[in-house]
This record gives C-alpha cells, structure tokens and sequence, in this order.
C-alpha cells in the first residue's frame, strides 16, 4: 500500500484554475452565506512599538486589522500594492479554493507595485487563522494580520477573547528582511549570541527543543505590535474568562507563553478543537495558532510570551486596575524554568479527528541544513515548483518527516489539515507543526482540496533558502 514519493508522478496536474478546483469550492459553499468584503493596502508607513518608531512595510497597522468572518462566509478582499515590491496574500491555515491561496509563482502571479488583487473565497473551518505575504521574506516586515472565522454554533466556554499575535522585530531603517537574507546567504549563520535584555537572565533552551534557537538575531519581540515596555493593556475583571487566540507571526521565533500563577486551558491548536487541557506554559511555532481561555485572577498579570533561546519577551497586560504584585521581568524569568509540555501530545476532539488509517501514499520529508549558501532542503532539494509530490484526490496522504538538522522547523502545509499521529495516539490537527532536531513526525490528511499546494518551514529564512515543496494533485 504506501509507496514512498520521489516520482513525479507522470499524470496532468490539477492546476490552480482547473475546474476541478472550481467545484470543490461551490461544495464549500453553503445556502446563506454572507459576503464580507475588505479593502486592504500593503504601505510603507511609521509604526510606534511603545516608543520606538519604525518605519515598514505593514497593512497599516501592526499587527494589521483583524478580519472577522463566520464560517461558511464568502470573503472578498481587495488589496493594493504601495509597496516598491511585487507582493501576495497568503491565508494562513484555511482549506480555501487553490487560486486564491495567494503563492507566487504556483497559484497567481505577483502583485507588481501599484497594482491590485482582489480575493474571493470561502472560510469553510472556524478558528484562528492569519494572512501574510508569499512573496520573499516580506513576513518579518511586519506584513501580517488575524483572520478570526467564528463559529456561529459555538456558544464557548468564555466571557470575551483577545487575540494576541506575537512577532520578532528587526532594528528597522537599514536592516532590513532582505538585507538579512543577504547576509546569511553570503556569511552562513551568525553566532548564535542573541543578546539579552538589561537586567534579563539569559534564557535556558529547554530539553524539548534542544536545537538551536534562530537564526536571526532580533533586538525586540512584540505582543500586538508592542515591546514589553509598553504592553498594550487589556481591561478586564477578576473572574472574567479570556479566549486567548495566540498567534505566531515571527520570521524566525518560537515563542513560549504563559500567564503567571493562572492555568491555560487549552482548547484549539491552528484552529480545530483539542480535548481541553490546562497547562502553565504552551509552546507556538512560527505559524502556529494557540486558543487558550484563562480567568482573570483578583489582580493585574500579563500574558507572557518569551522568545525561545533569546533572552527576550513581549507582553500583553489583563488589567482589573488591582495592581501587580510583582514585575514582568521576575515573572519572565521565573517563567523560563518551567518545562514546556509536549503540543503534540495535545488530542484533536473527536469531531474533528481524522481516524487511524493506512495511507495510501507516503511522501517523506527529509529536512536538512543549512548547506551551502545556507540553502535549507527538503530531500536534499532547494523548492522547485515544477517538480512536485504527487497526490490524488480520495488518498489519505501521509507525510514523514524527519528533521536531521539542529534547528527545529515548524512545518506547514498549505490547503488542508492533517492530522498528527504520535507513537500510535491520535494526537491534535494541525496545519502547523514544529518537528523538533533529529525527531520524526507523522501528519496525515486526506487529499479533497485539488490544485498545487506549498508545503514548508515557517522559519521564513528557511523557506526562502529552499525548505518548500509542491504537494500535486494529478
Ligand atoms: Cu503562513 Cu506558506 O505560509
Ligand atoms: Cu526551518
């Protein structure tokens, strides 16, 4: 039964504007719909950080406004190109129609400066998801946003939500993503001193991640678009349940977050609901979504988020005008002592679970780097768009993923959800998933969204120095 990848497969390929594609959207499609349509302009523009202005790239704000639809909605959004670059529309996680997956050069063609795009799909799955560029490193300009799809069924166990999205910034005028690339591809990895804070203990790398931390050094992290000197506060009182949407919009950082003192109870991973667990601390991926519901304690905390391995955090304050007890920088401290659980024991409910089953392809994805002109490869092949895996339609698909490297890559795979499947357990679905150095992962799913999709290391850097294949339906 499962054969293992390599052959291109020698069929026609399903490609984005294929009526196959067409019609797995119209079955998306449900009877009263609404349509929700955005306008959007990609600008360079100053941004405040909490006392640090920045000038960048961005759609607006940062993080950008959210877009909020309910599932099932046909959403319409129109984007503008200020930039002087080319750009794209990526939509993080969603299982949408393949031409408006918004990939360069394998599902559109780019946005020249000054020009438009408009894209029009459905949202089918609620949960967290975001939207970011295709296009180069231009993430980690600050080109990123939240797309909340809610669930009109959900009653939630919570009062309110805040979504926090979390991002690793760069000194801005000067240094910028590309110059970066620049760098490393001239000059291979920089020395792995990511500096630390004044006044901050330089953070232990837990057992569980081991490898390297990043691979870009940042001056700051953010939590909503702010450094941890000027969190932005959100009001709330003792008692009053959180929904947590925690987002990973870093280039090149794992977070670590948690609420000092107060239990996360852990119910979405990327958007498709877990058998709820509380945890002190959770790990996110770059990419990766995290929704956690939290109740307020009889005081002011912050939700925390250190970088993993680099001395710094960003926060986020839960104010019920009860100050404090102690500072952000001890509890920040503190909390880089606590071992961060396994995510990928958490288990995907059974209304979203895929079942235990025999696939009827396996591709493996062997990660290795970096090589030379620091080229990060899957099977030992920088991305080739025209040289796929292929898949067909009906086939519960399996990717094995080994990491032989000392950097953890989260992996994502575009168009769909798989699910993970750890030492036989079901464990939880994802469309992002860290594989950890020298460690295997499992992630199955089920080929009903034809077209041409990326899968790919959300370390941006990595991407972009090779670390993307083609999952192709022929
Ligand atoms: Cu969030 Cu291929 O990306
Ligand atoms: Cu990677």
């Amino acid at each position: 039964c499962a054969s293992s990848g390599g052959s291109s497969g020698g069929g026609t390929l399903i490609g984005p504007n294929s009526p196959k594609v067409a019609a797995a959207e119209r079955a998306r499609q449900i009877a009263g719909a609404r349509r929700t349509s955005v306008k959007l302009a990609a600008i360079q523009a100053e941004v405040d950080l909490g006392g640090i202005t920045a000038n960048t790239w961005s759609y607006g704000d940062l993080p950008g406004k959210e877009i909020r639809v309910r599932r099932g909605d046909l959403l319409n959004v129109e984007l503008r190109n200020q930039l002087p670059q080319p750009t794209s529309i990526h939509w993080h996680g969603l299982a949408l129609r393949n031409d408006m997956d918004g990939v360069p050069g394998l599902t559109q063609g780019e946005i020249v400066p000054g020009g438009s795009f408009t894209y029009e799909f459905t949202a089918p799955d609620p949960g967290t998801y975001w939207f970011h560029p295709h296009s180069g490193v231009q993430l980690d300009r600050g080109l990123y946003a939240p797309l909340i799809v809610e669930d009109p069924e959900d009653g939630g166990n919570y009062d309110t939500e805040l979504v926090v999205v979390l991002d690793d910034w760069l000194d801005g005028l000067g240094r910028t993503p590309d110059a970066v690339f620049d760098e490393l591809r001239a000059n291979g990895m920089p020395g792995m001193d990511h500096g630390s804070m004044p006044g901050m203990p330089a953070m232990p790398k837990s057992d569980l991640l081991g490898g390297d931390a990043g691979d870009v050094i940042y001056p700051h992290v953010l939590a909503n678009g702010k450094v941890w000197k000027a969190p932005q506060a959100f009001a709330t009182k003792p008692g009053q349940r959180i929904r947590l949407r925690l987002i990973n919009a870093a280039a090149d950082t794992v977070f670590r977050v948690g609420v000092p003192g107060v239990p996360m109870t852990v119910t979405h991973a990327d958007g498709f609901p877990v058998v709820p667990v509380e945890l002190d601390v959770v790990l996110l991926g770059m990419g990766e979504r995290l929704d956690c519901v939290v109740t307020v304690p009889d005081r002011t905390v912050p939700v925390l988020a250190l970088a993993e391995g680099r001395g710094l955090f960003a926060q986020v304050t839960l104010s019920t005008g009860v100050a404090a007890s102690t500072d952000s920088e001890a509890l920040a401290a503190e909390l880089t002592k606590l071992v961060v659980p396994e995510m990928n024991a958490l288990r995907a409910t059974d209304s979203v679970a895929l079942p235990l089953r025999e696939p009827d392809v396996t591709h493996d994805l062997v990660l290795e780097g970096p090589g030379d002109q620091y080229s990060w490869t899957i099977n030992g092949k920088v991305y080739d768009p025209t040289d796929g895996l292929p898949i067909r339609s009906g086939q519960v698909v399996r990717l094995r993923m080994r990491n032989k490297s000392q950097m953890f890559h989260p992996m994502h795979v575009h168009g769909h959800t798989f699910q993970m499947r750890a030492n036989g357990k079901i464990g939880p679905r994802r469309d992002t998933a860290i594989v950890l150095p020298n460690r295997e992962l499992i992630a199955d799913f089920d080929a009903n969204n034809p077209g041409q999709w990326l899968t790919h290391c959300h370390n941006v850097y990595h991407g972009e120095a090779g670390m993307m294949a083609v999952l192709s339906y022929v």
